[in-house]
């Protein structure tokens, strides 16, 4: 197979994440199915995207009938044979728990093409974790997007063990094709490149505000004026989405064991309280009206 053979994409999991990887897709022509758990979820997931493609109409960046035609090439489907029958590459992008991820993949191996692959955008787990109770081991791999997805260019393709260079080479090639930039990441490891580079200044960050050092806000300024980081971590988070930060660092903190691994108290206290940043309309910080 080439990237050429790939017309039919398919998205699971239309979250944050998800609903902007399939816009992103069919901006570039392709068509896509996207997969969710509940109608309501898929609907939110379609409104989030016309809201962002209208602000490129207004700004003048595009037309509206660029608009409608990238709009019509993205289709919901809550079921999942259905959405992925026909798909010759799917991206999943579900909740970062290991357990659904293998779940989501399993039911794709059986569902799925011969010839289709099978990308995680796991911010965190490694392919061979998420597949490894699959079939096609070698037609799976990572592909990290970041947010948010229709404007950030960097994707980390992460090979596994068994991830064969044919299916990584298509990954970043198929990269290419939707205007994104592949790094290829040779050998697995949790987190990859950016977010372990991240999460060690985020640590800190965090240890410095848990033990009263300084405010979230203050460590902040101090990070964008002196580092000269175009957001501070507790604002990079509430972006993020606290809850996916707490489960990262709670999926490393099971990995690892280390203390300095485990999610902050200030982080904790934040998602209990169901602030979960600006998606919620608080988090570290308060956003006055939602951000879609
Ligand atoms: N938020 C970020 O900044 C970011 C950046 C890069 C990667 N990621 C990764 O992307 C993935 C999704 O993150 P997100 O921020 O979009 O999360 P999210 O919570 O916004 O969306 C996850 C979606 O998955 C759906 N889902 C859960 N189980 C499902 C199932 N079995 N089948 C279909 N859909 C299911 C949920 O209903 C939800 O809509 C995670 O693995 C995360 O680590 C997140």
């Amino acid at each position: 197979m080439t990237v050429d053979d790939i017309k039919r994409i398919s998205v699971v999991g239309s979250g944050t994440m998800g609903s902007q990887i399939a816009q992103q897709f069919a901006l570039h022509g392709y068509d896509v199915v996207l997969n969710d758990i509940s109608d309501d979820l898929l609907e939110k997931a379609l409104a989030s995207n016309r809201a962002i493609l209208s602000r490129r109409v207004d700004k003048g960046t595009m037309t509206s009938e660029e608009m409608e035609a990238a709009l019509s090439r993205v289709k919901a489907e809550r079921d999942l044979e259905k959405a992925a029958a026909d798909a010759d590459f799917v991206i999943e992008a579900v909740s970062e728990r290991l357990a659904i991820k293998r779940e989501v993949f399993g039911k794709l191996d059986d569902v799925c093409l011969p010839h289709t692959i099978l990308a995680s955008n796991s911010s965190s787990i490694v392919i061979s974790m998420i597949a490894e109770g699959i079939r096609r081991k070698d037609k799976a791999c990572n592909m990290h997007f970041f947010h948010p997805a229709l404007v950030m260019k960097l994707v980390e393709v992460v090979k596994g063990q068994w991830t064969s260079e044919e299916t990584a080479e298509i990954t970043c090639e198929l990269c290419r094709r939707i205007d994104r930039m592949p790094i290829k990441i040779n050998k697995e490891i949790s987190s990859f490149i950016v977010n372990r580079i991240l999460h060690r200044l985020s640590q800190e960050a965090y240890w410095l505000a848990d033990n009263g050092y300084a405010t979230p806000q203050g460590i902040d300024t101090a990070v964008k004026l002196a580092l000269g980081h175009p957001m501070g971590p507790f604002e990079l988070a509430d972006l993020i989405g606290l809850d996916i930060v707490y489960d990262a660092r709670m999926q490393r903190f099971t990995e690892t064991g280390e203390t300095r691994d485990k999610p902050a108290q200030v982080l904790a206290d934040l998602v209990k309280a169901g602030h979960l940043g600006r998606k919620t309309g608080k988090g570290f910080y308060e956003y006055p009206r939602q951000i879609e």
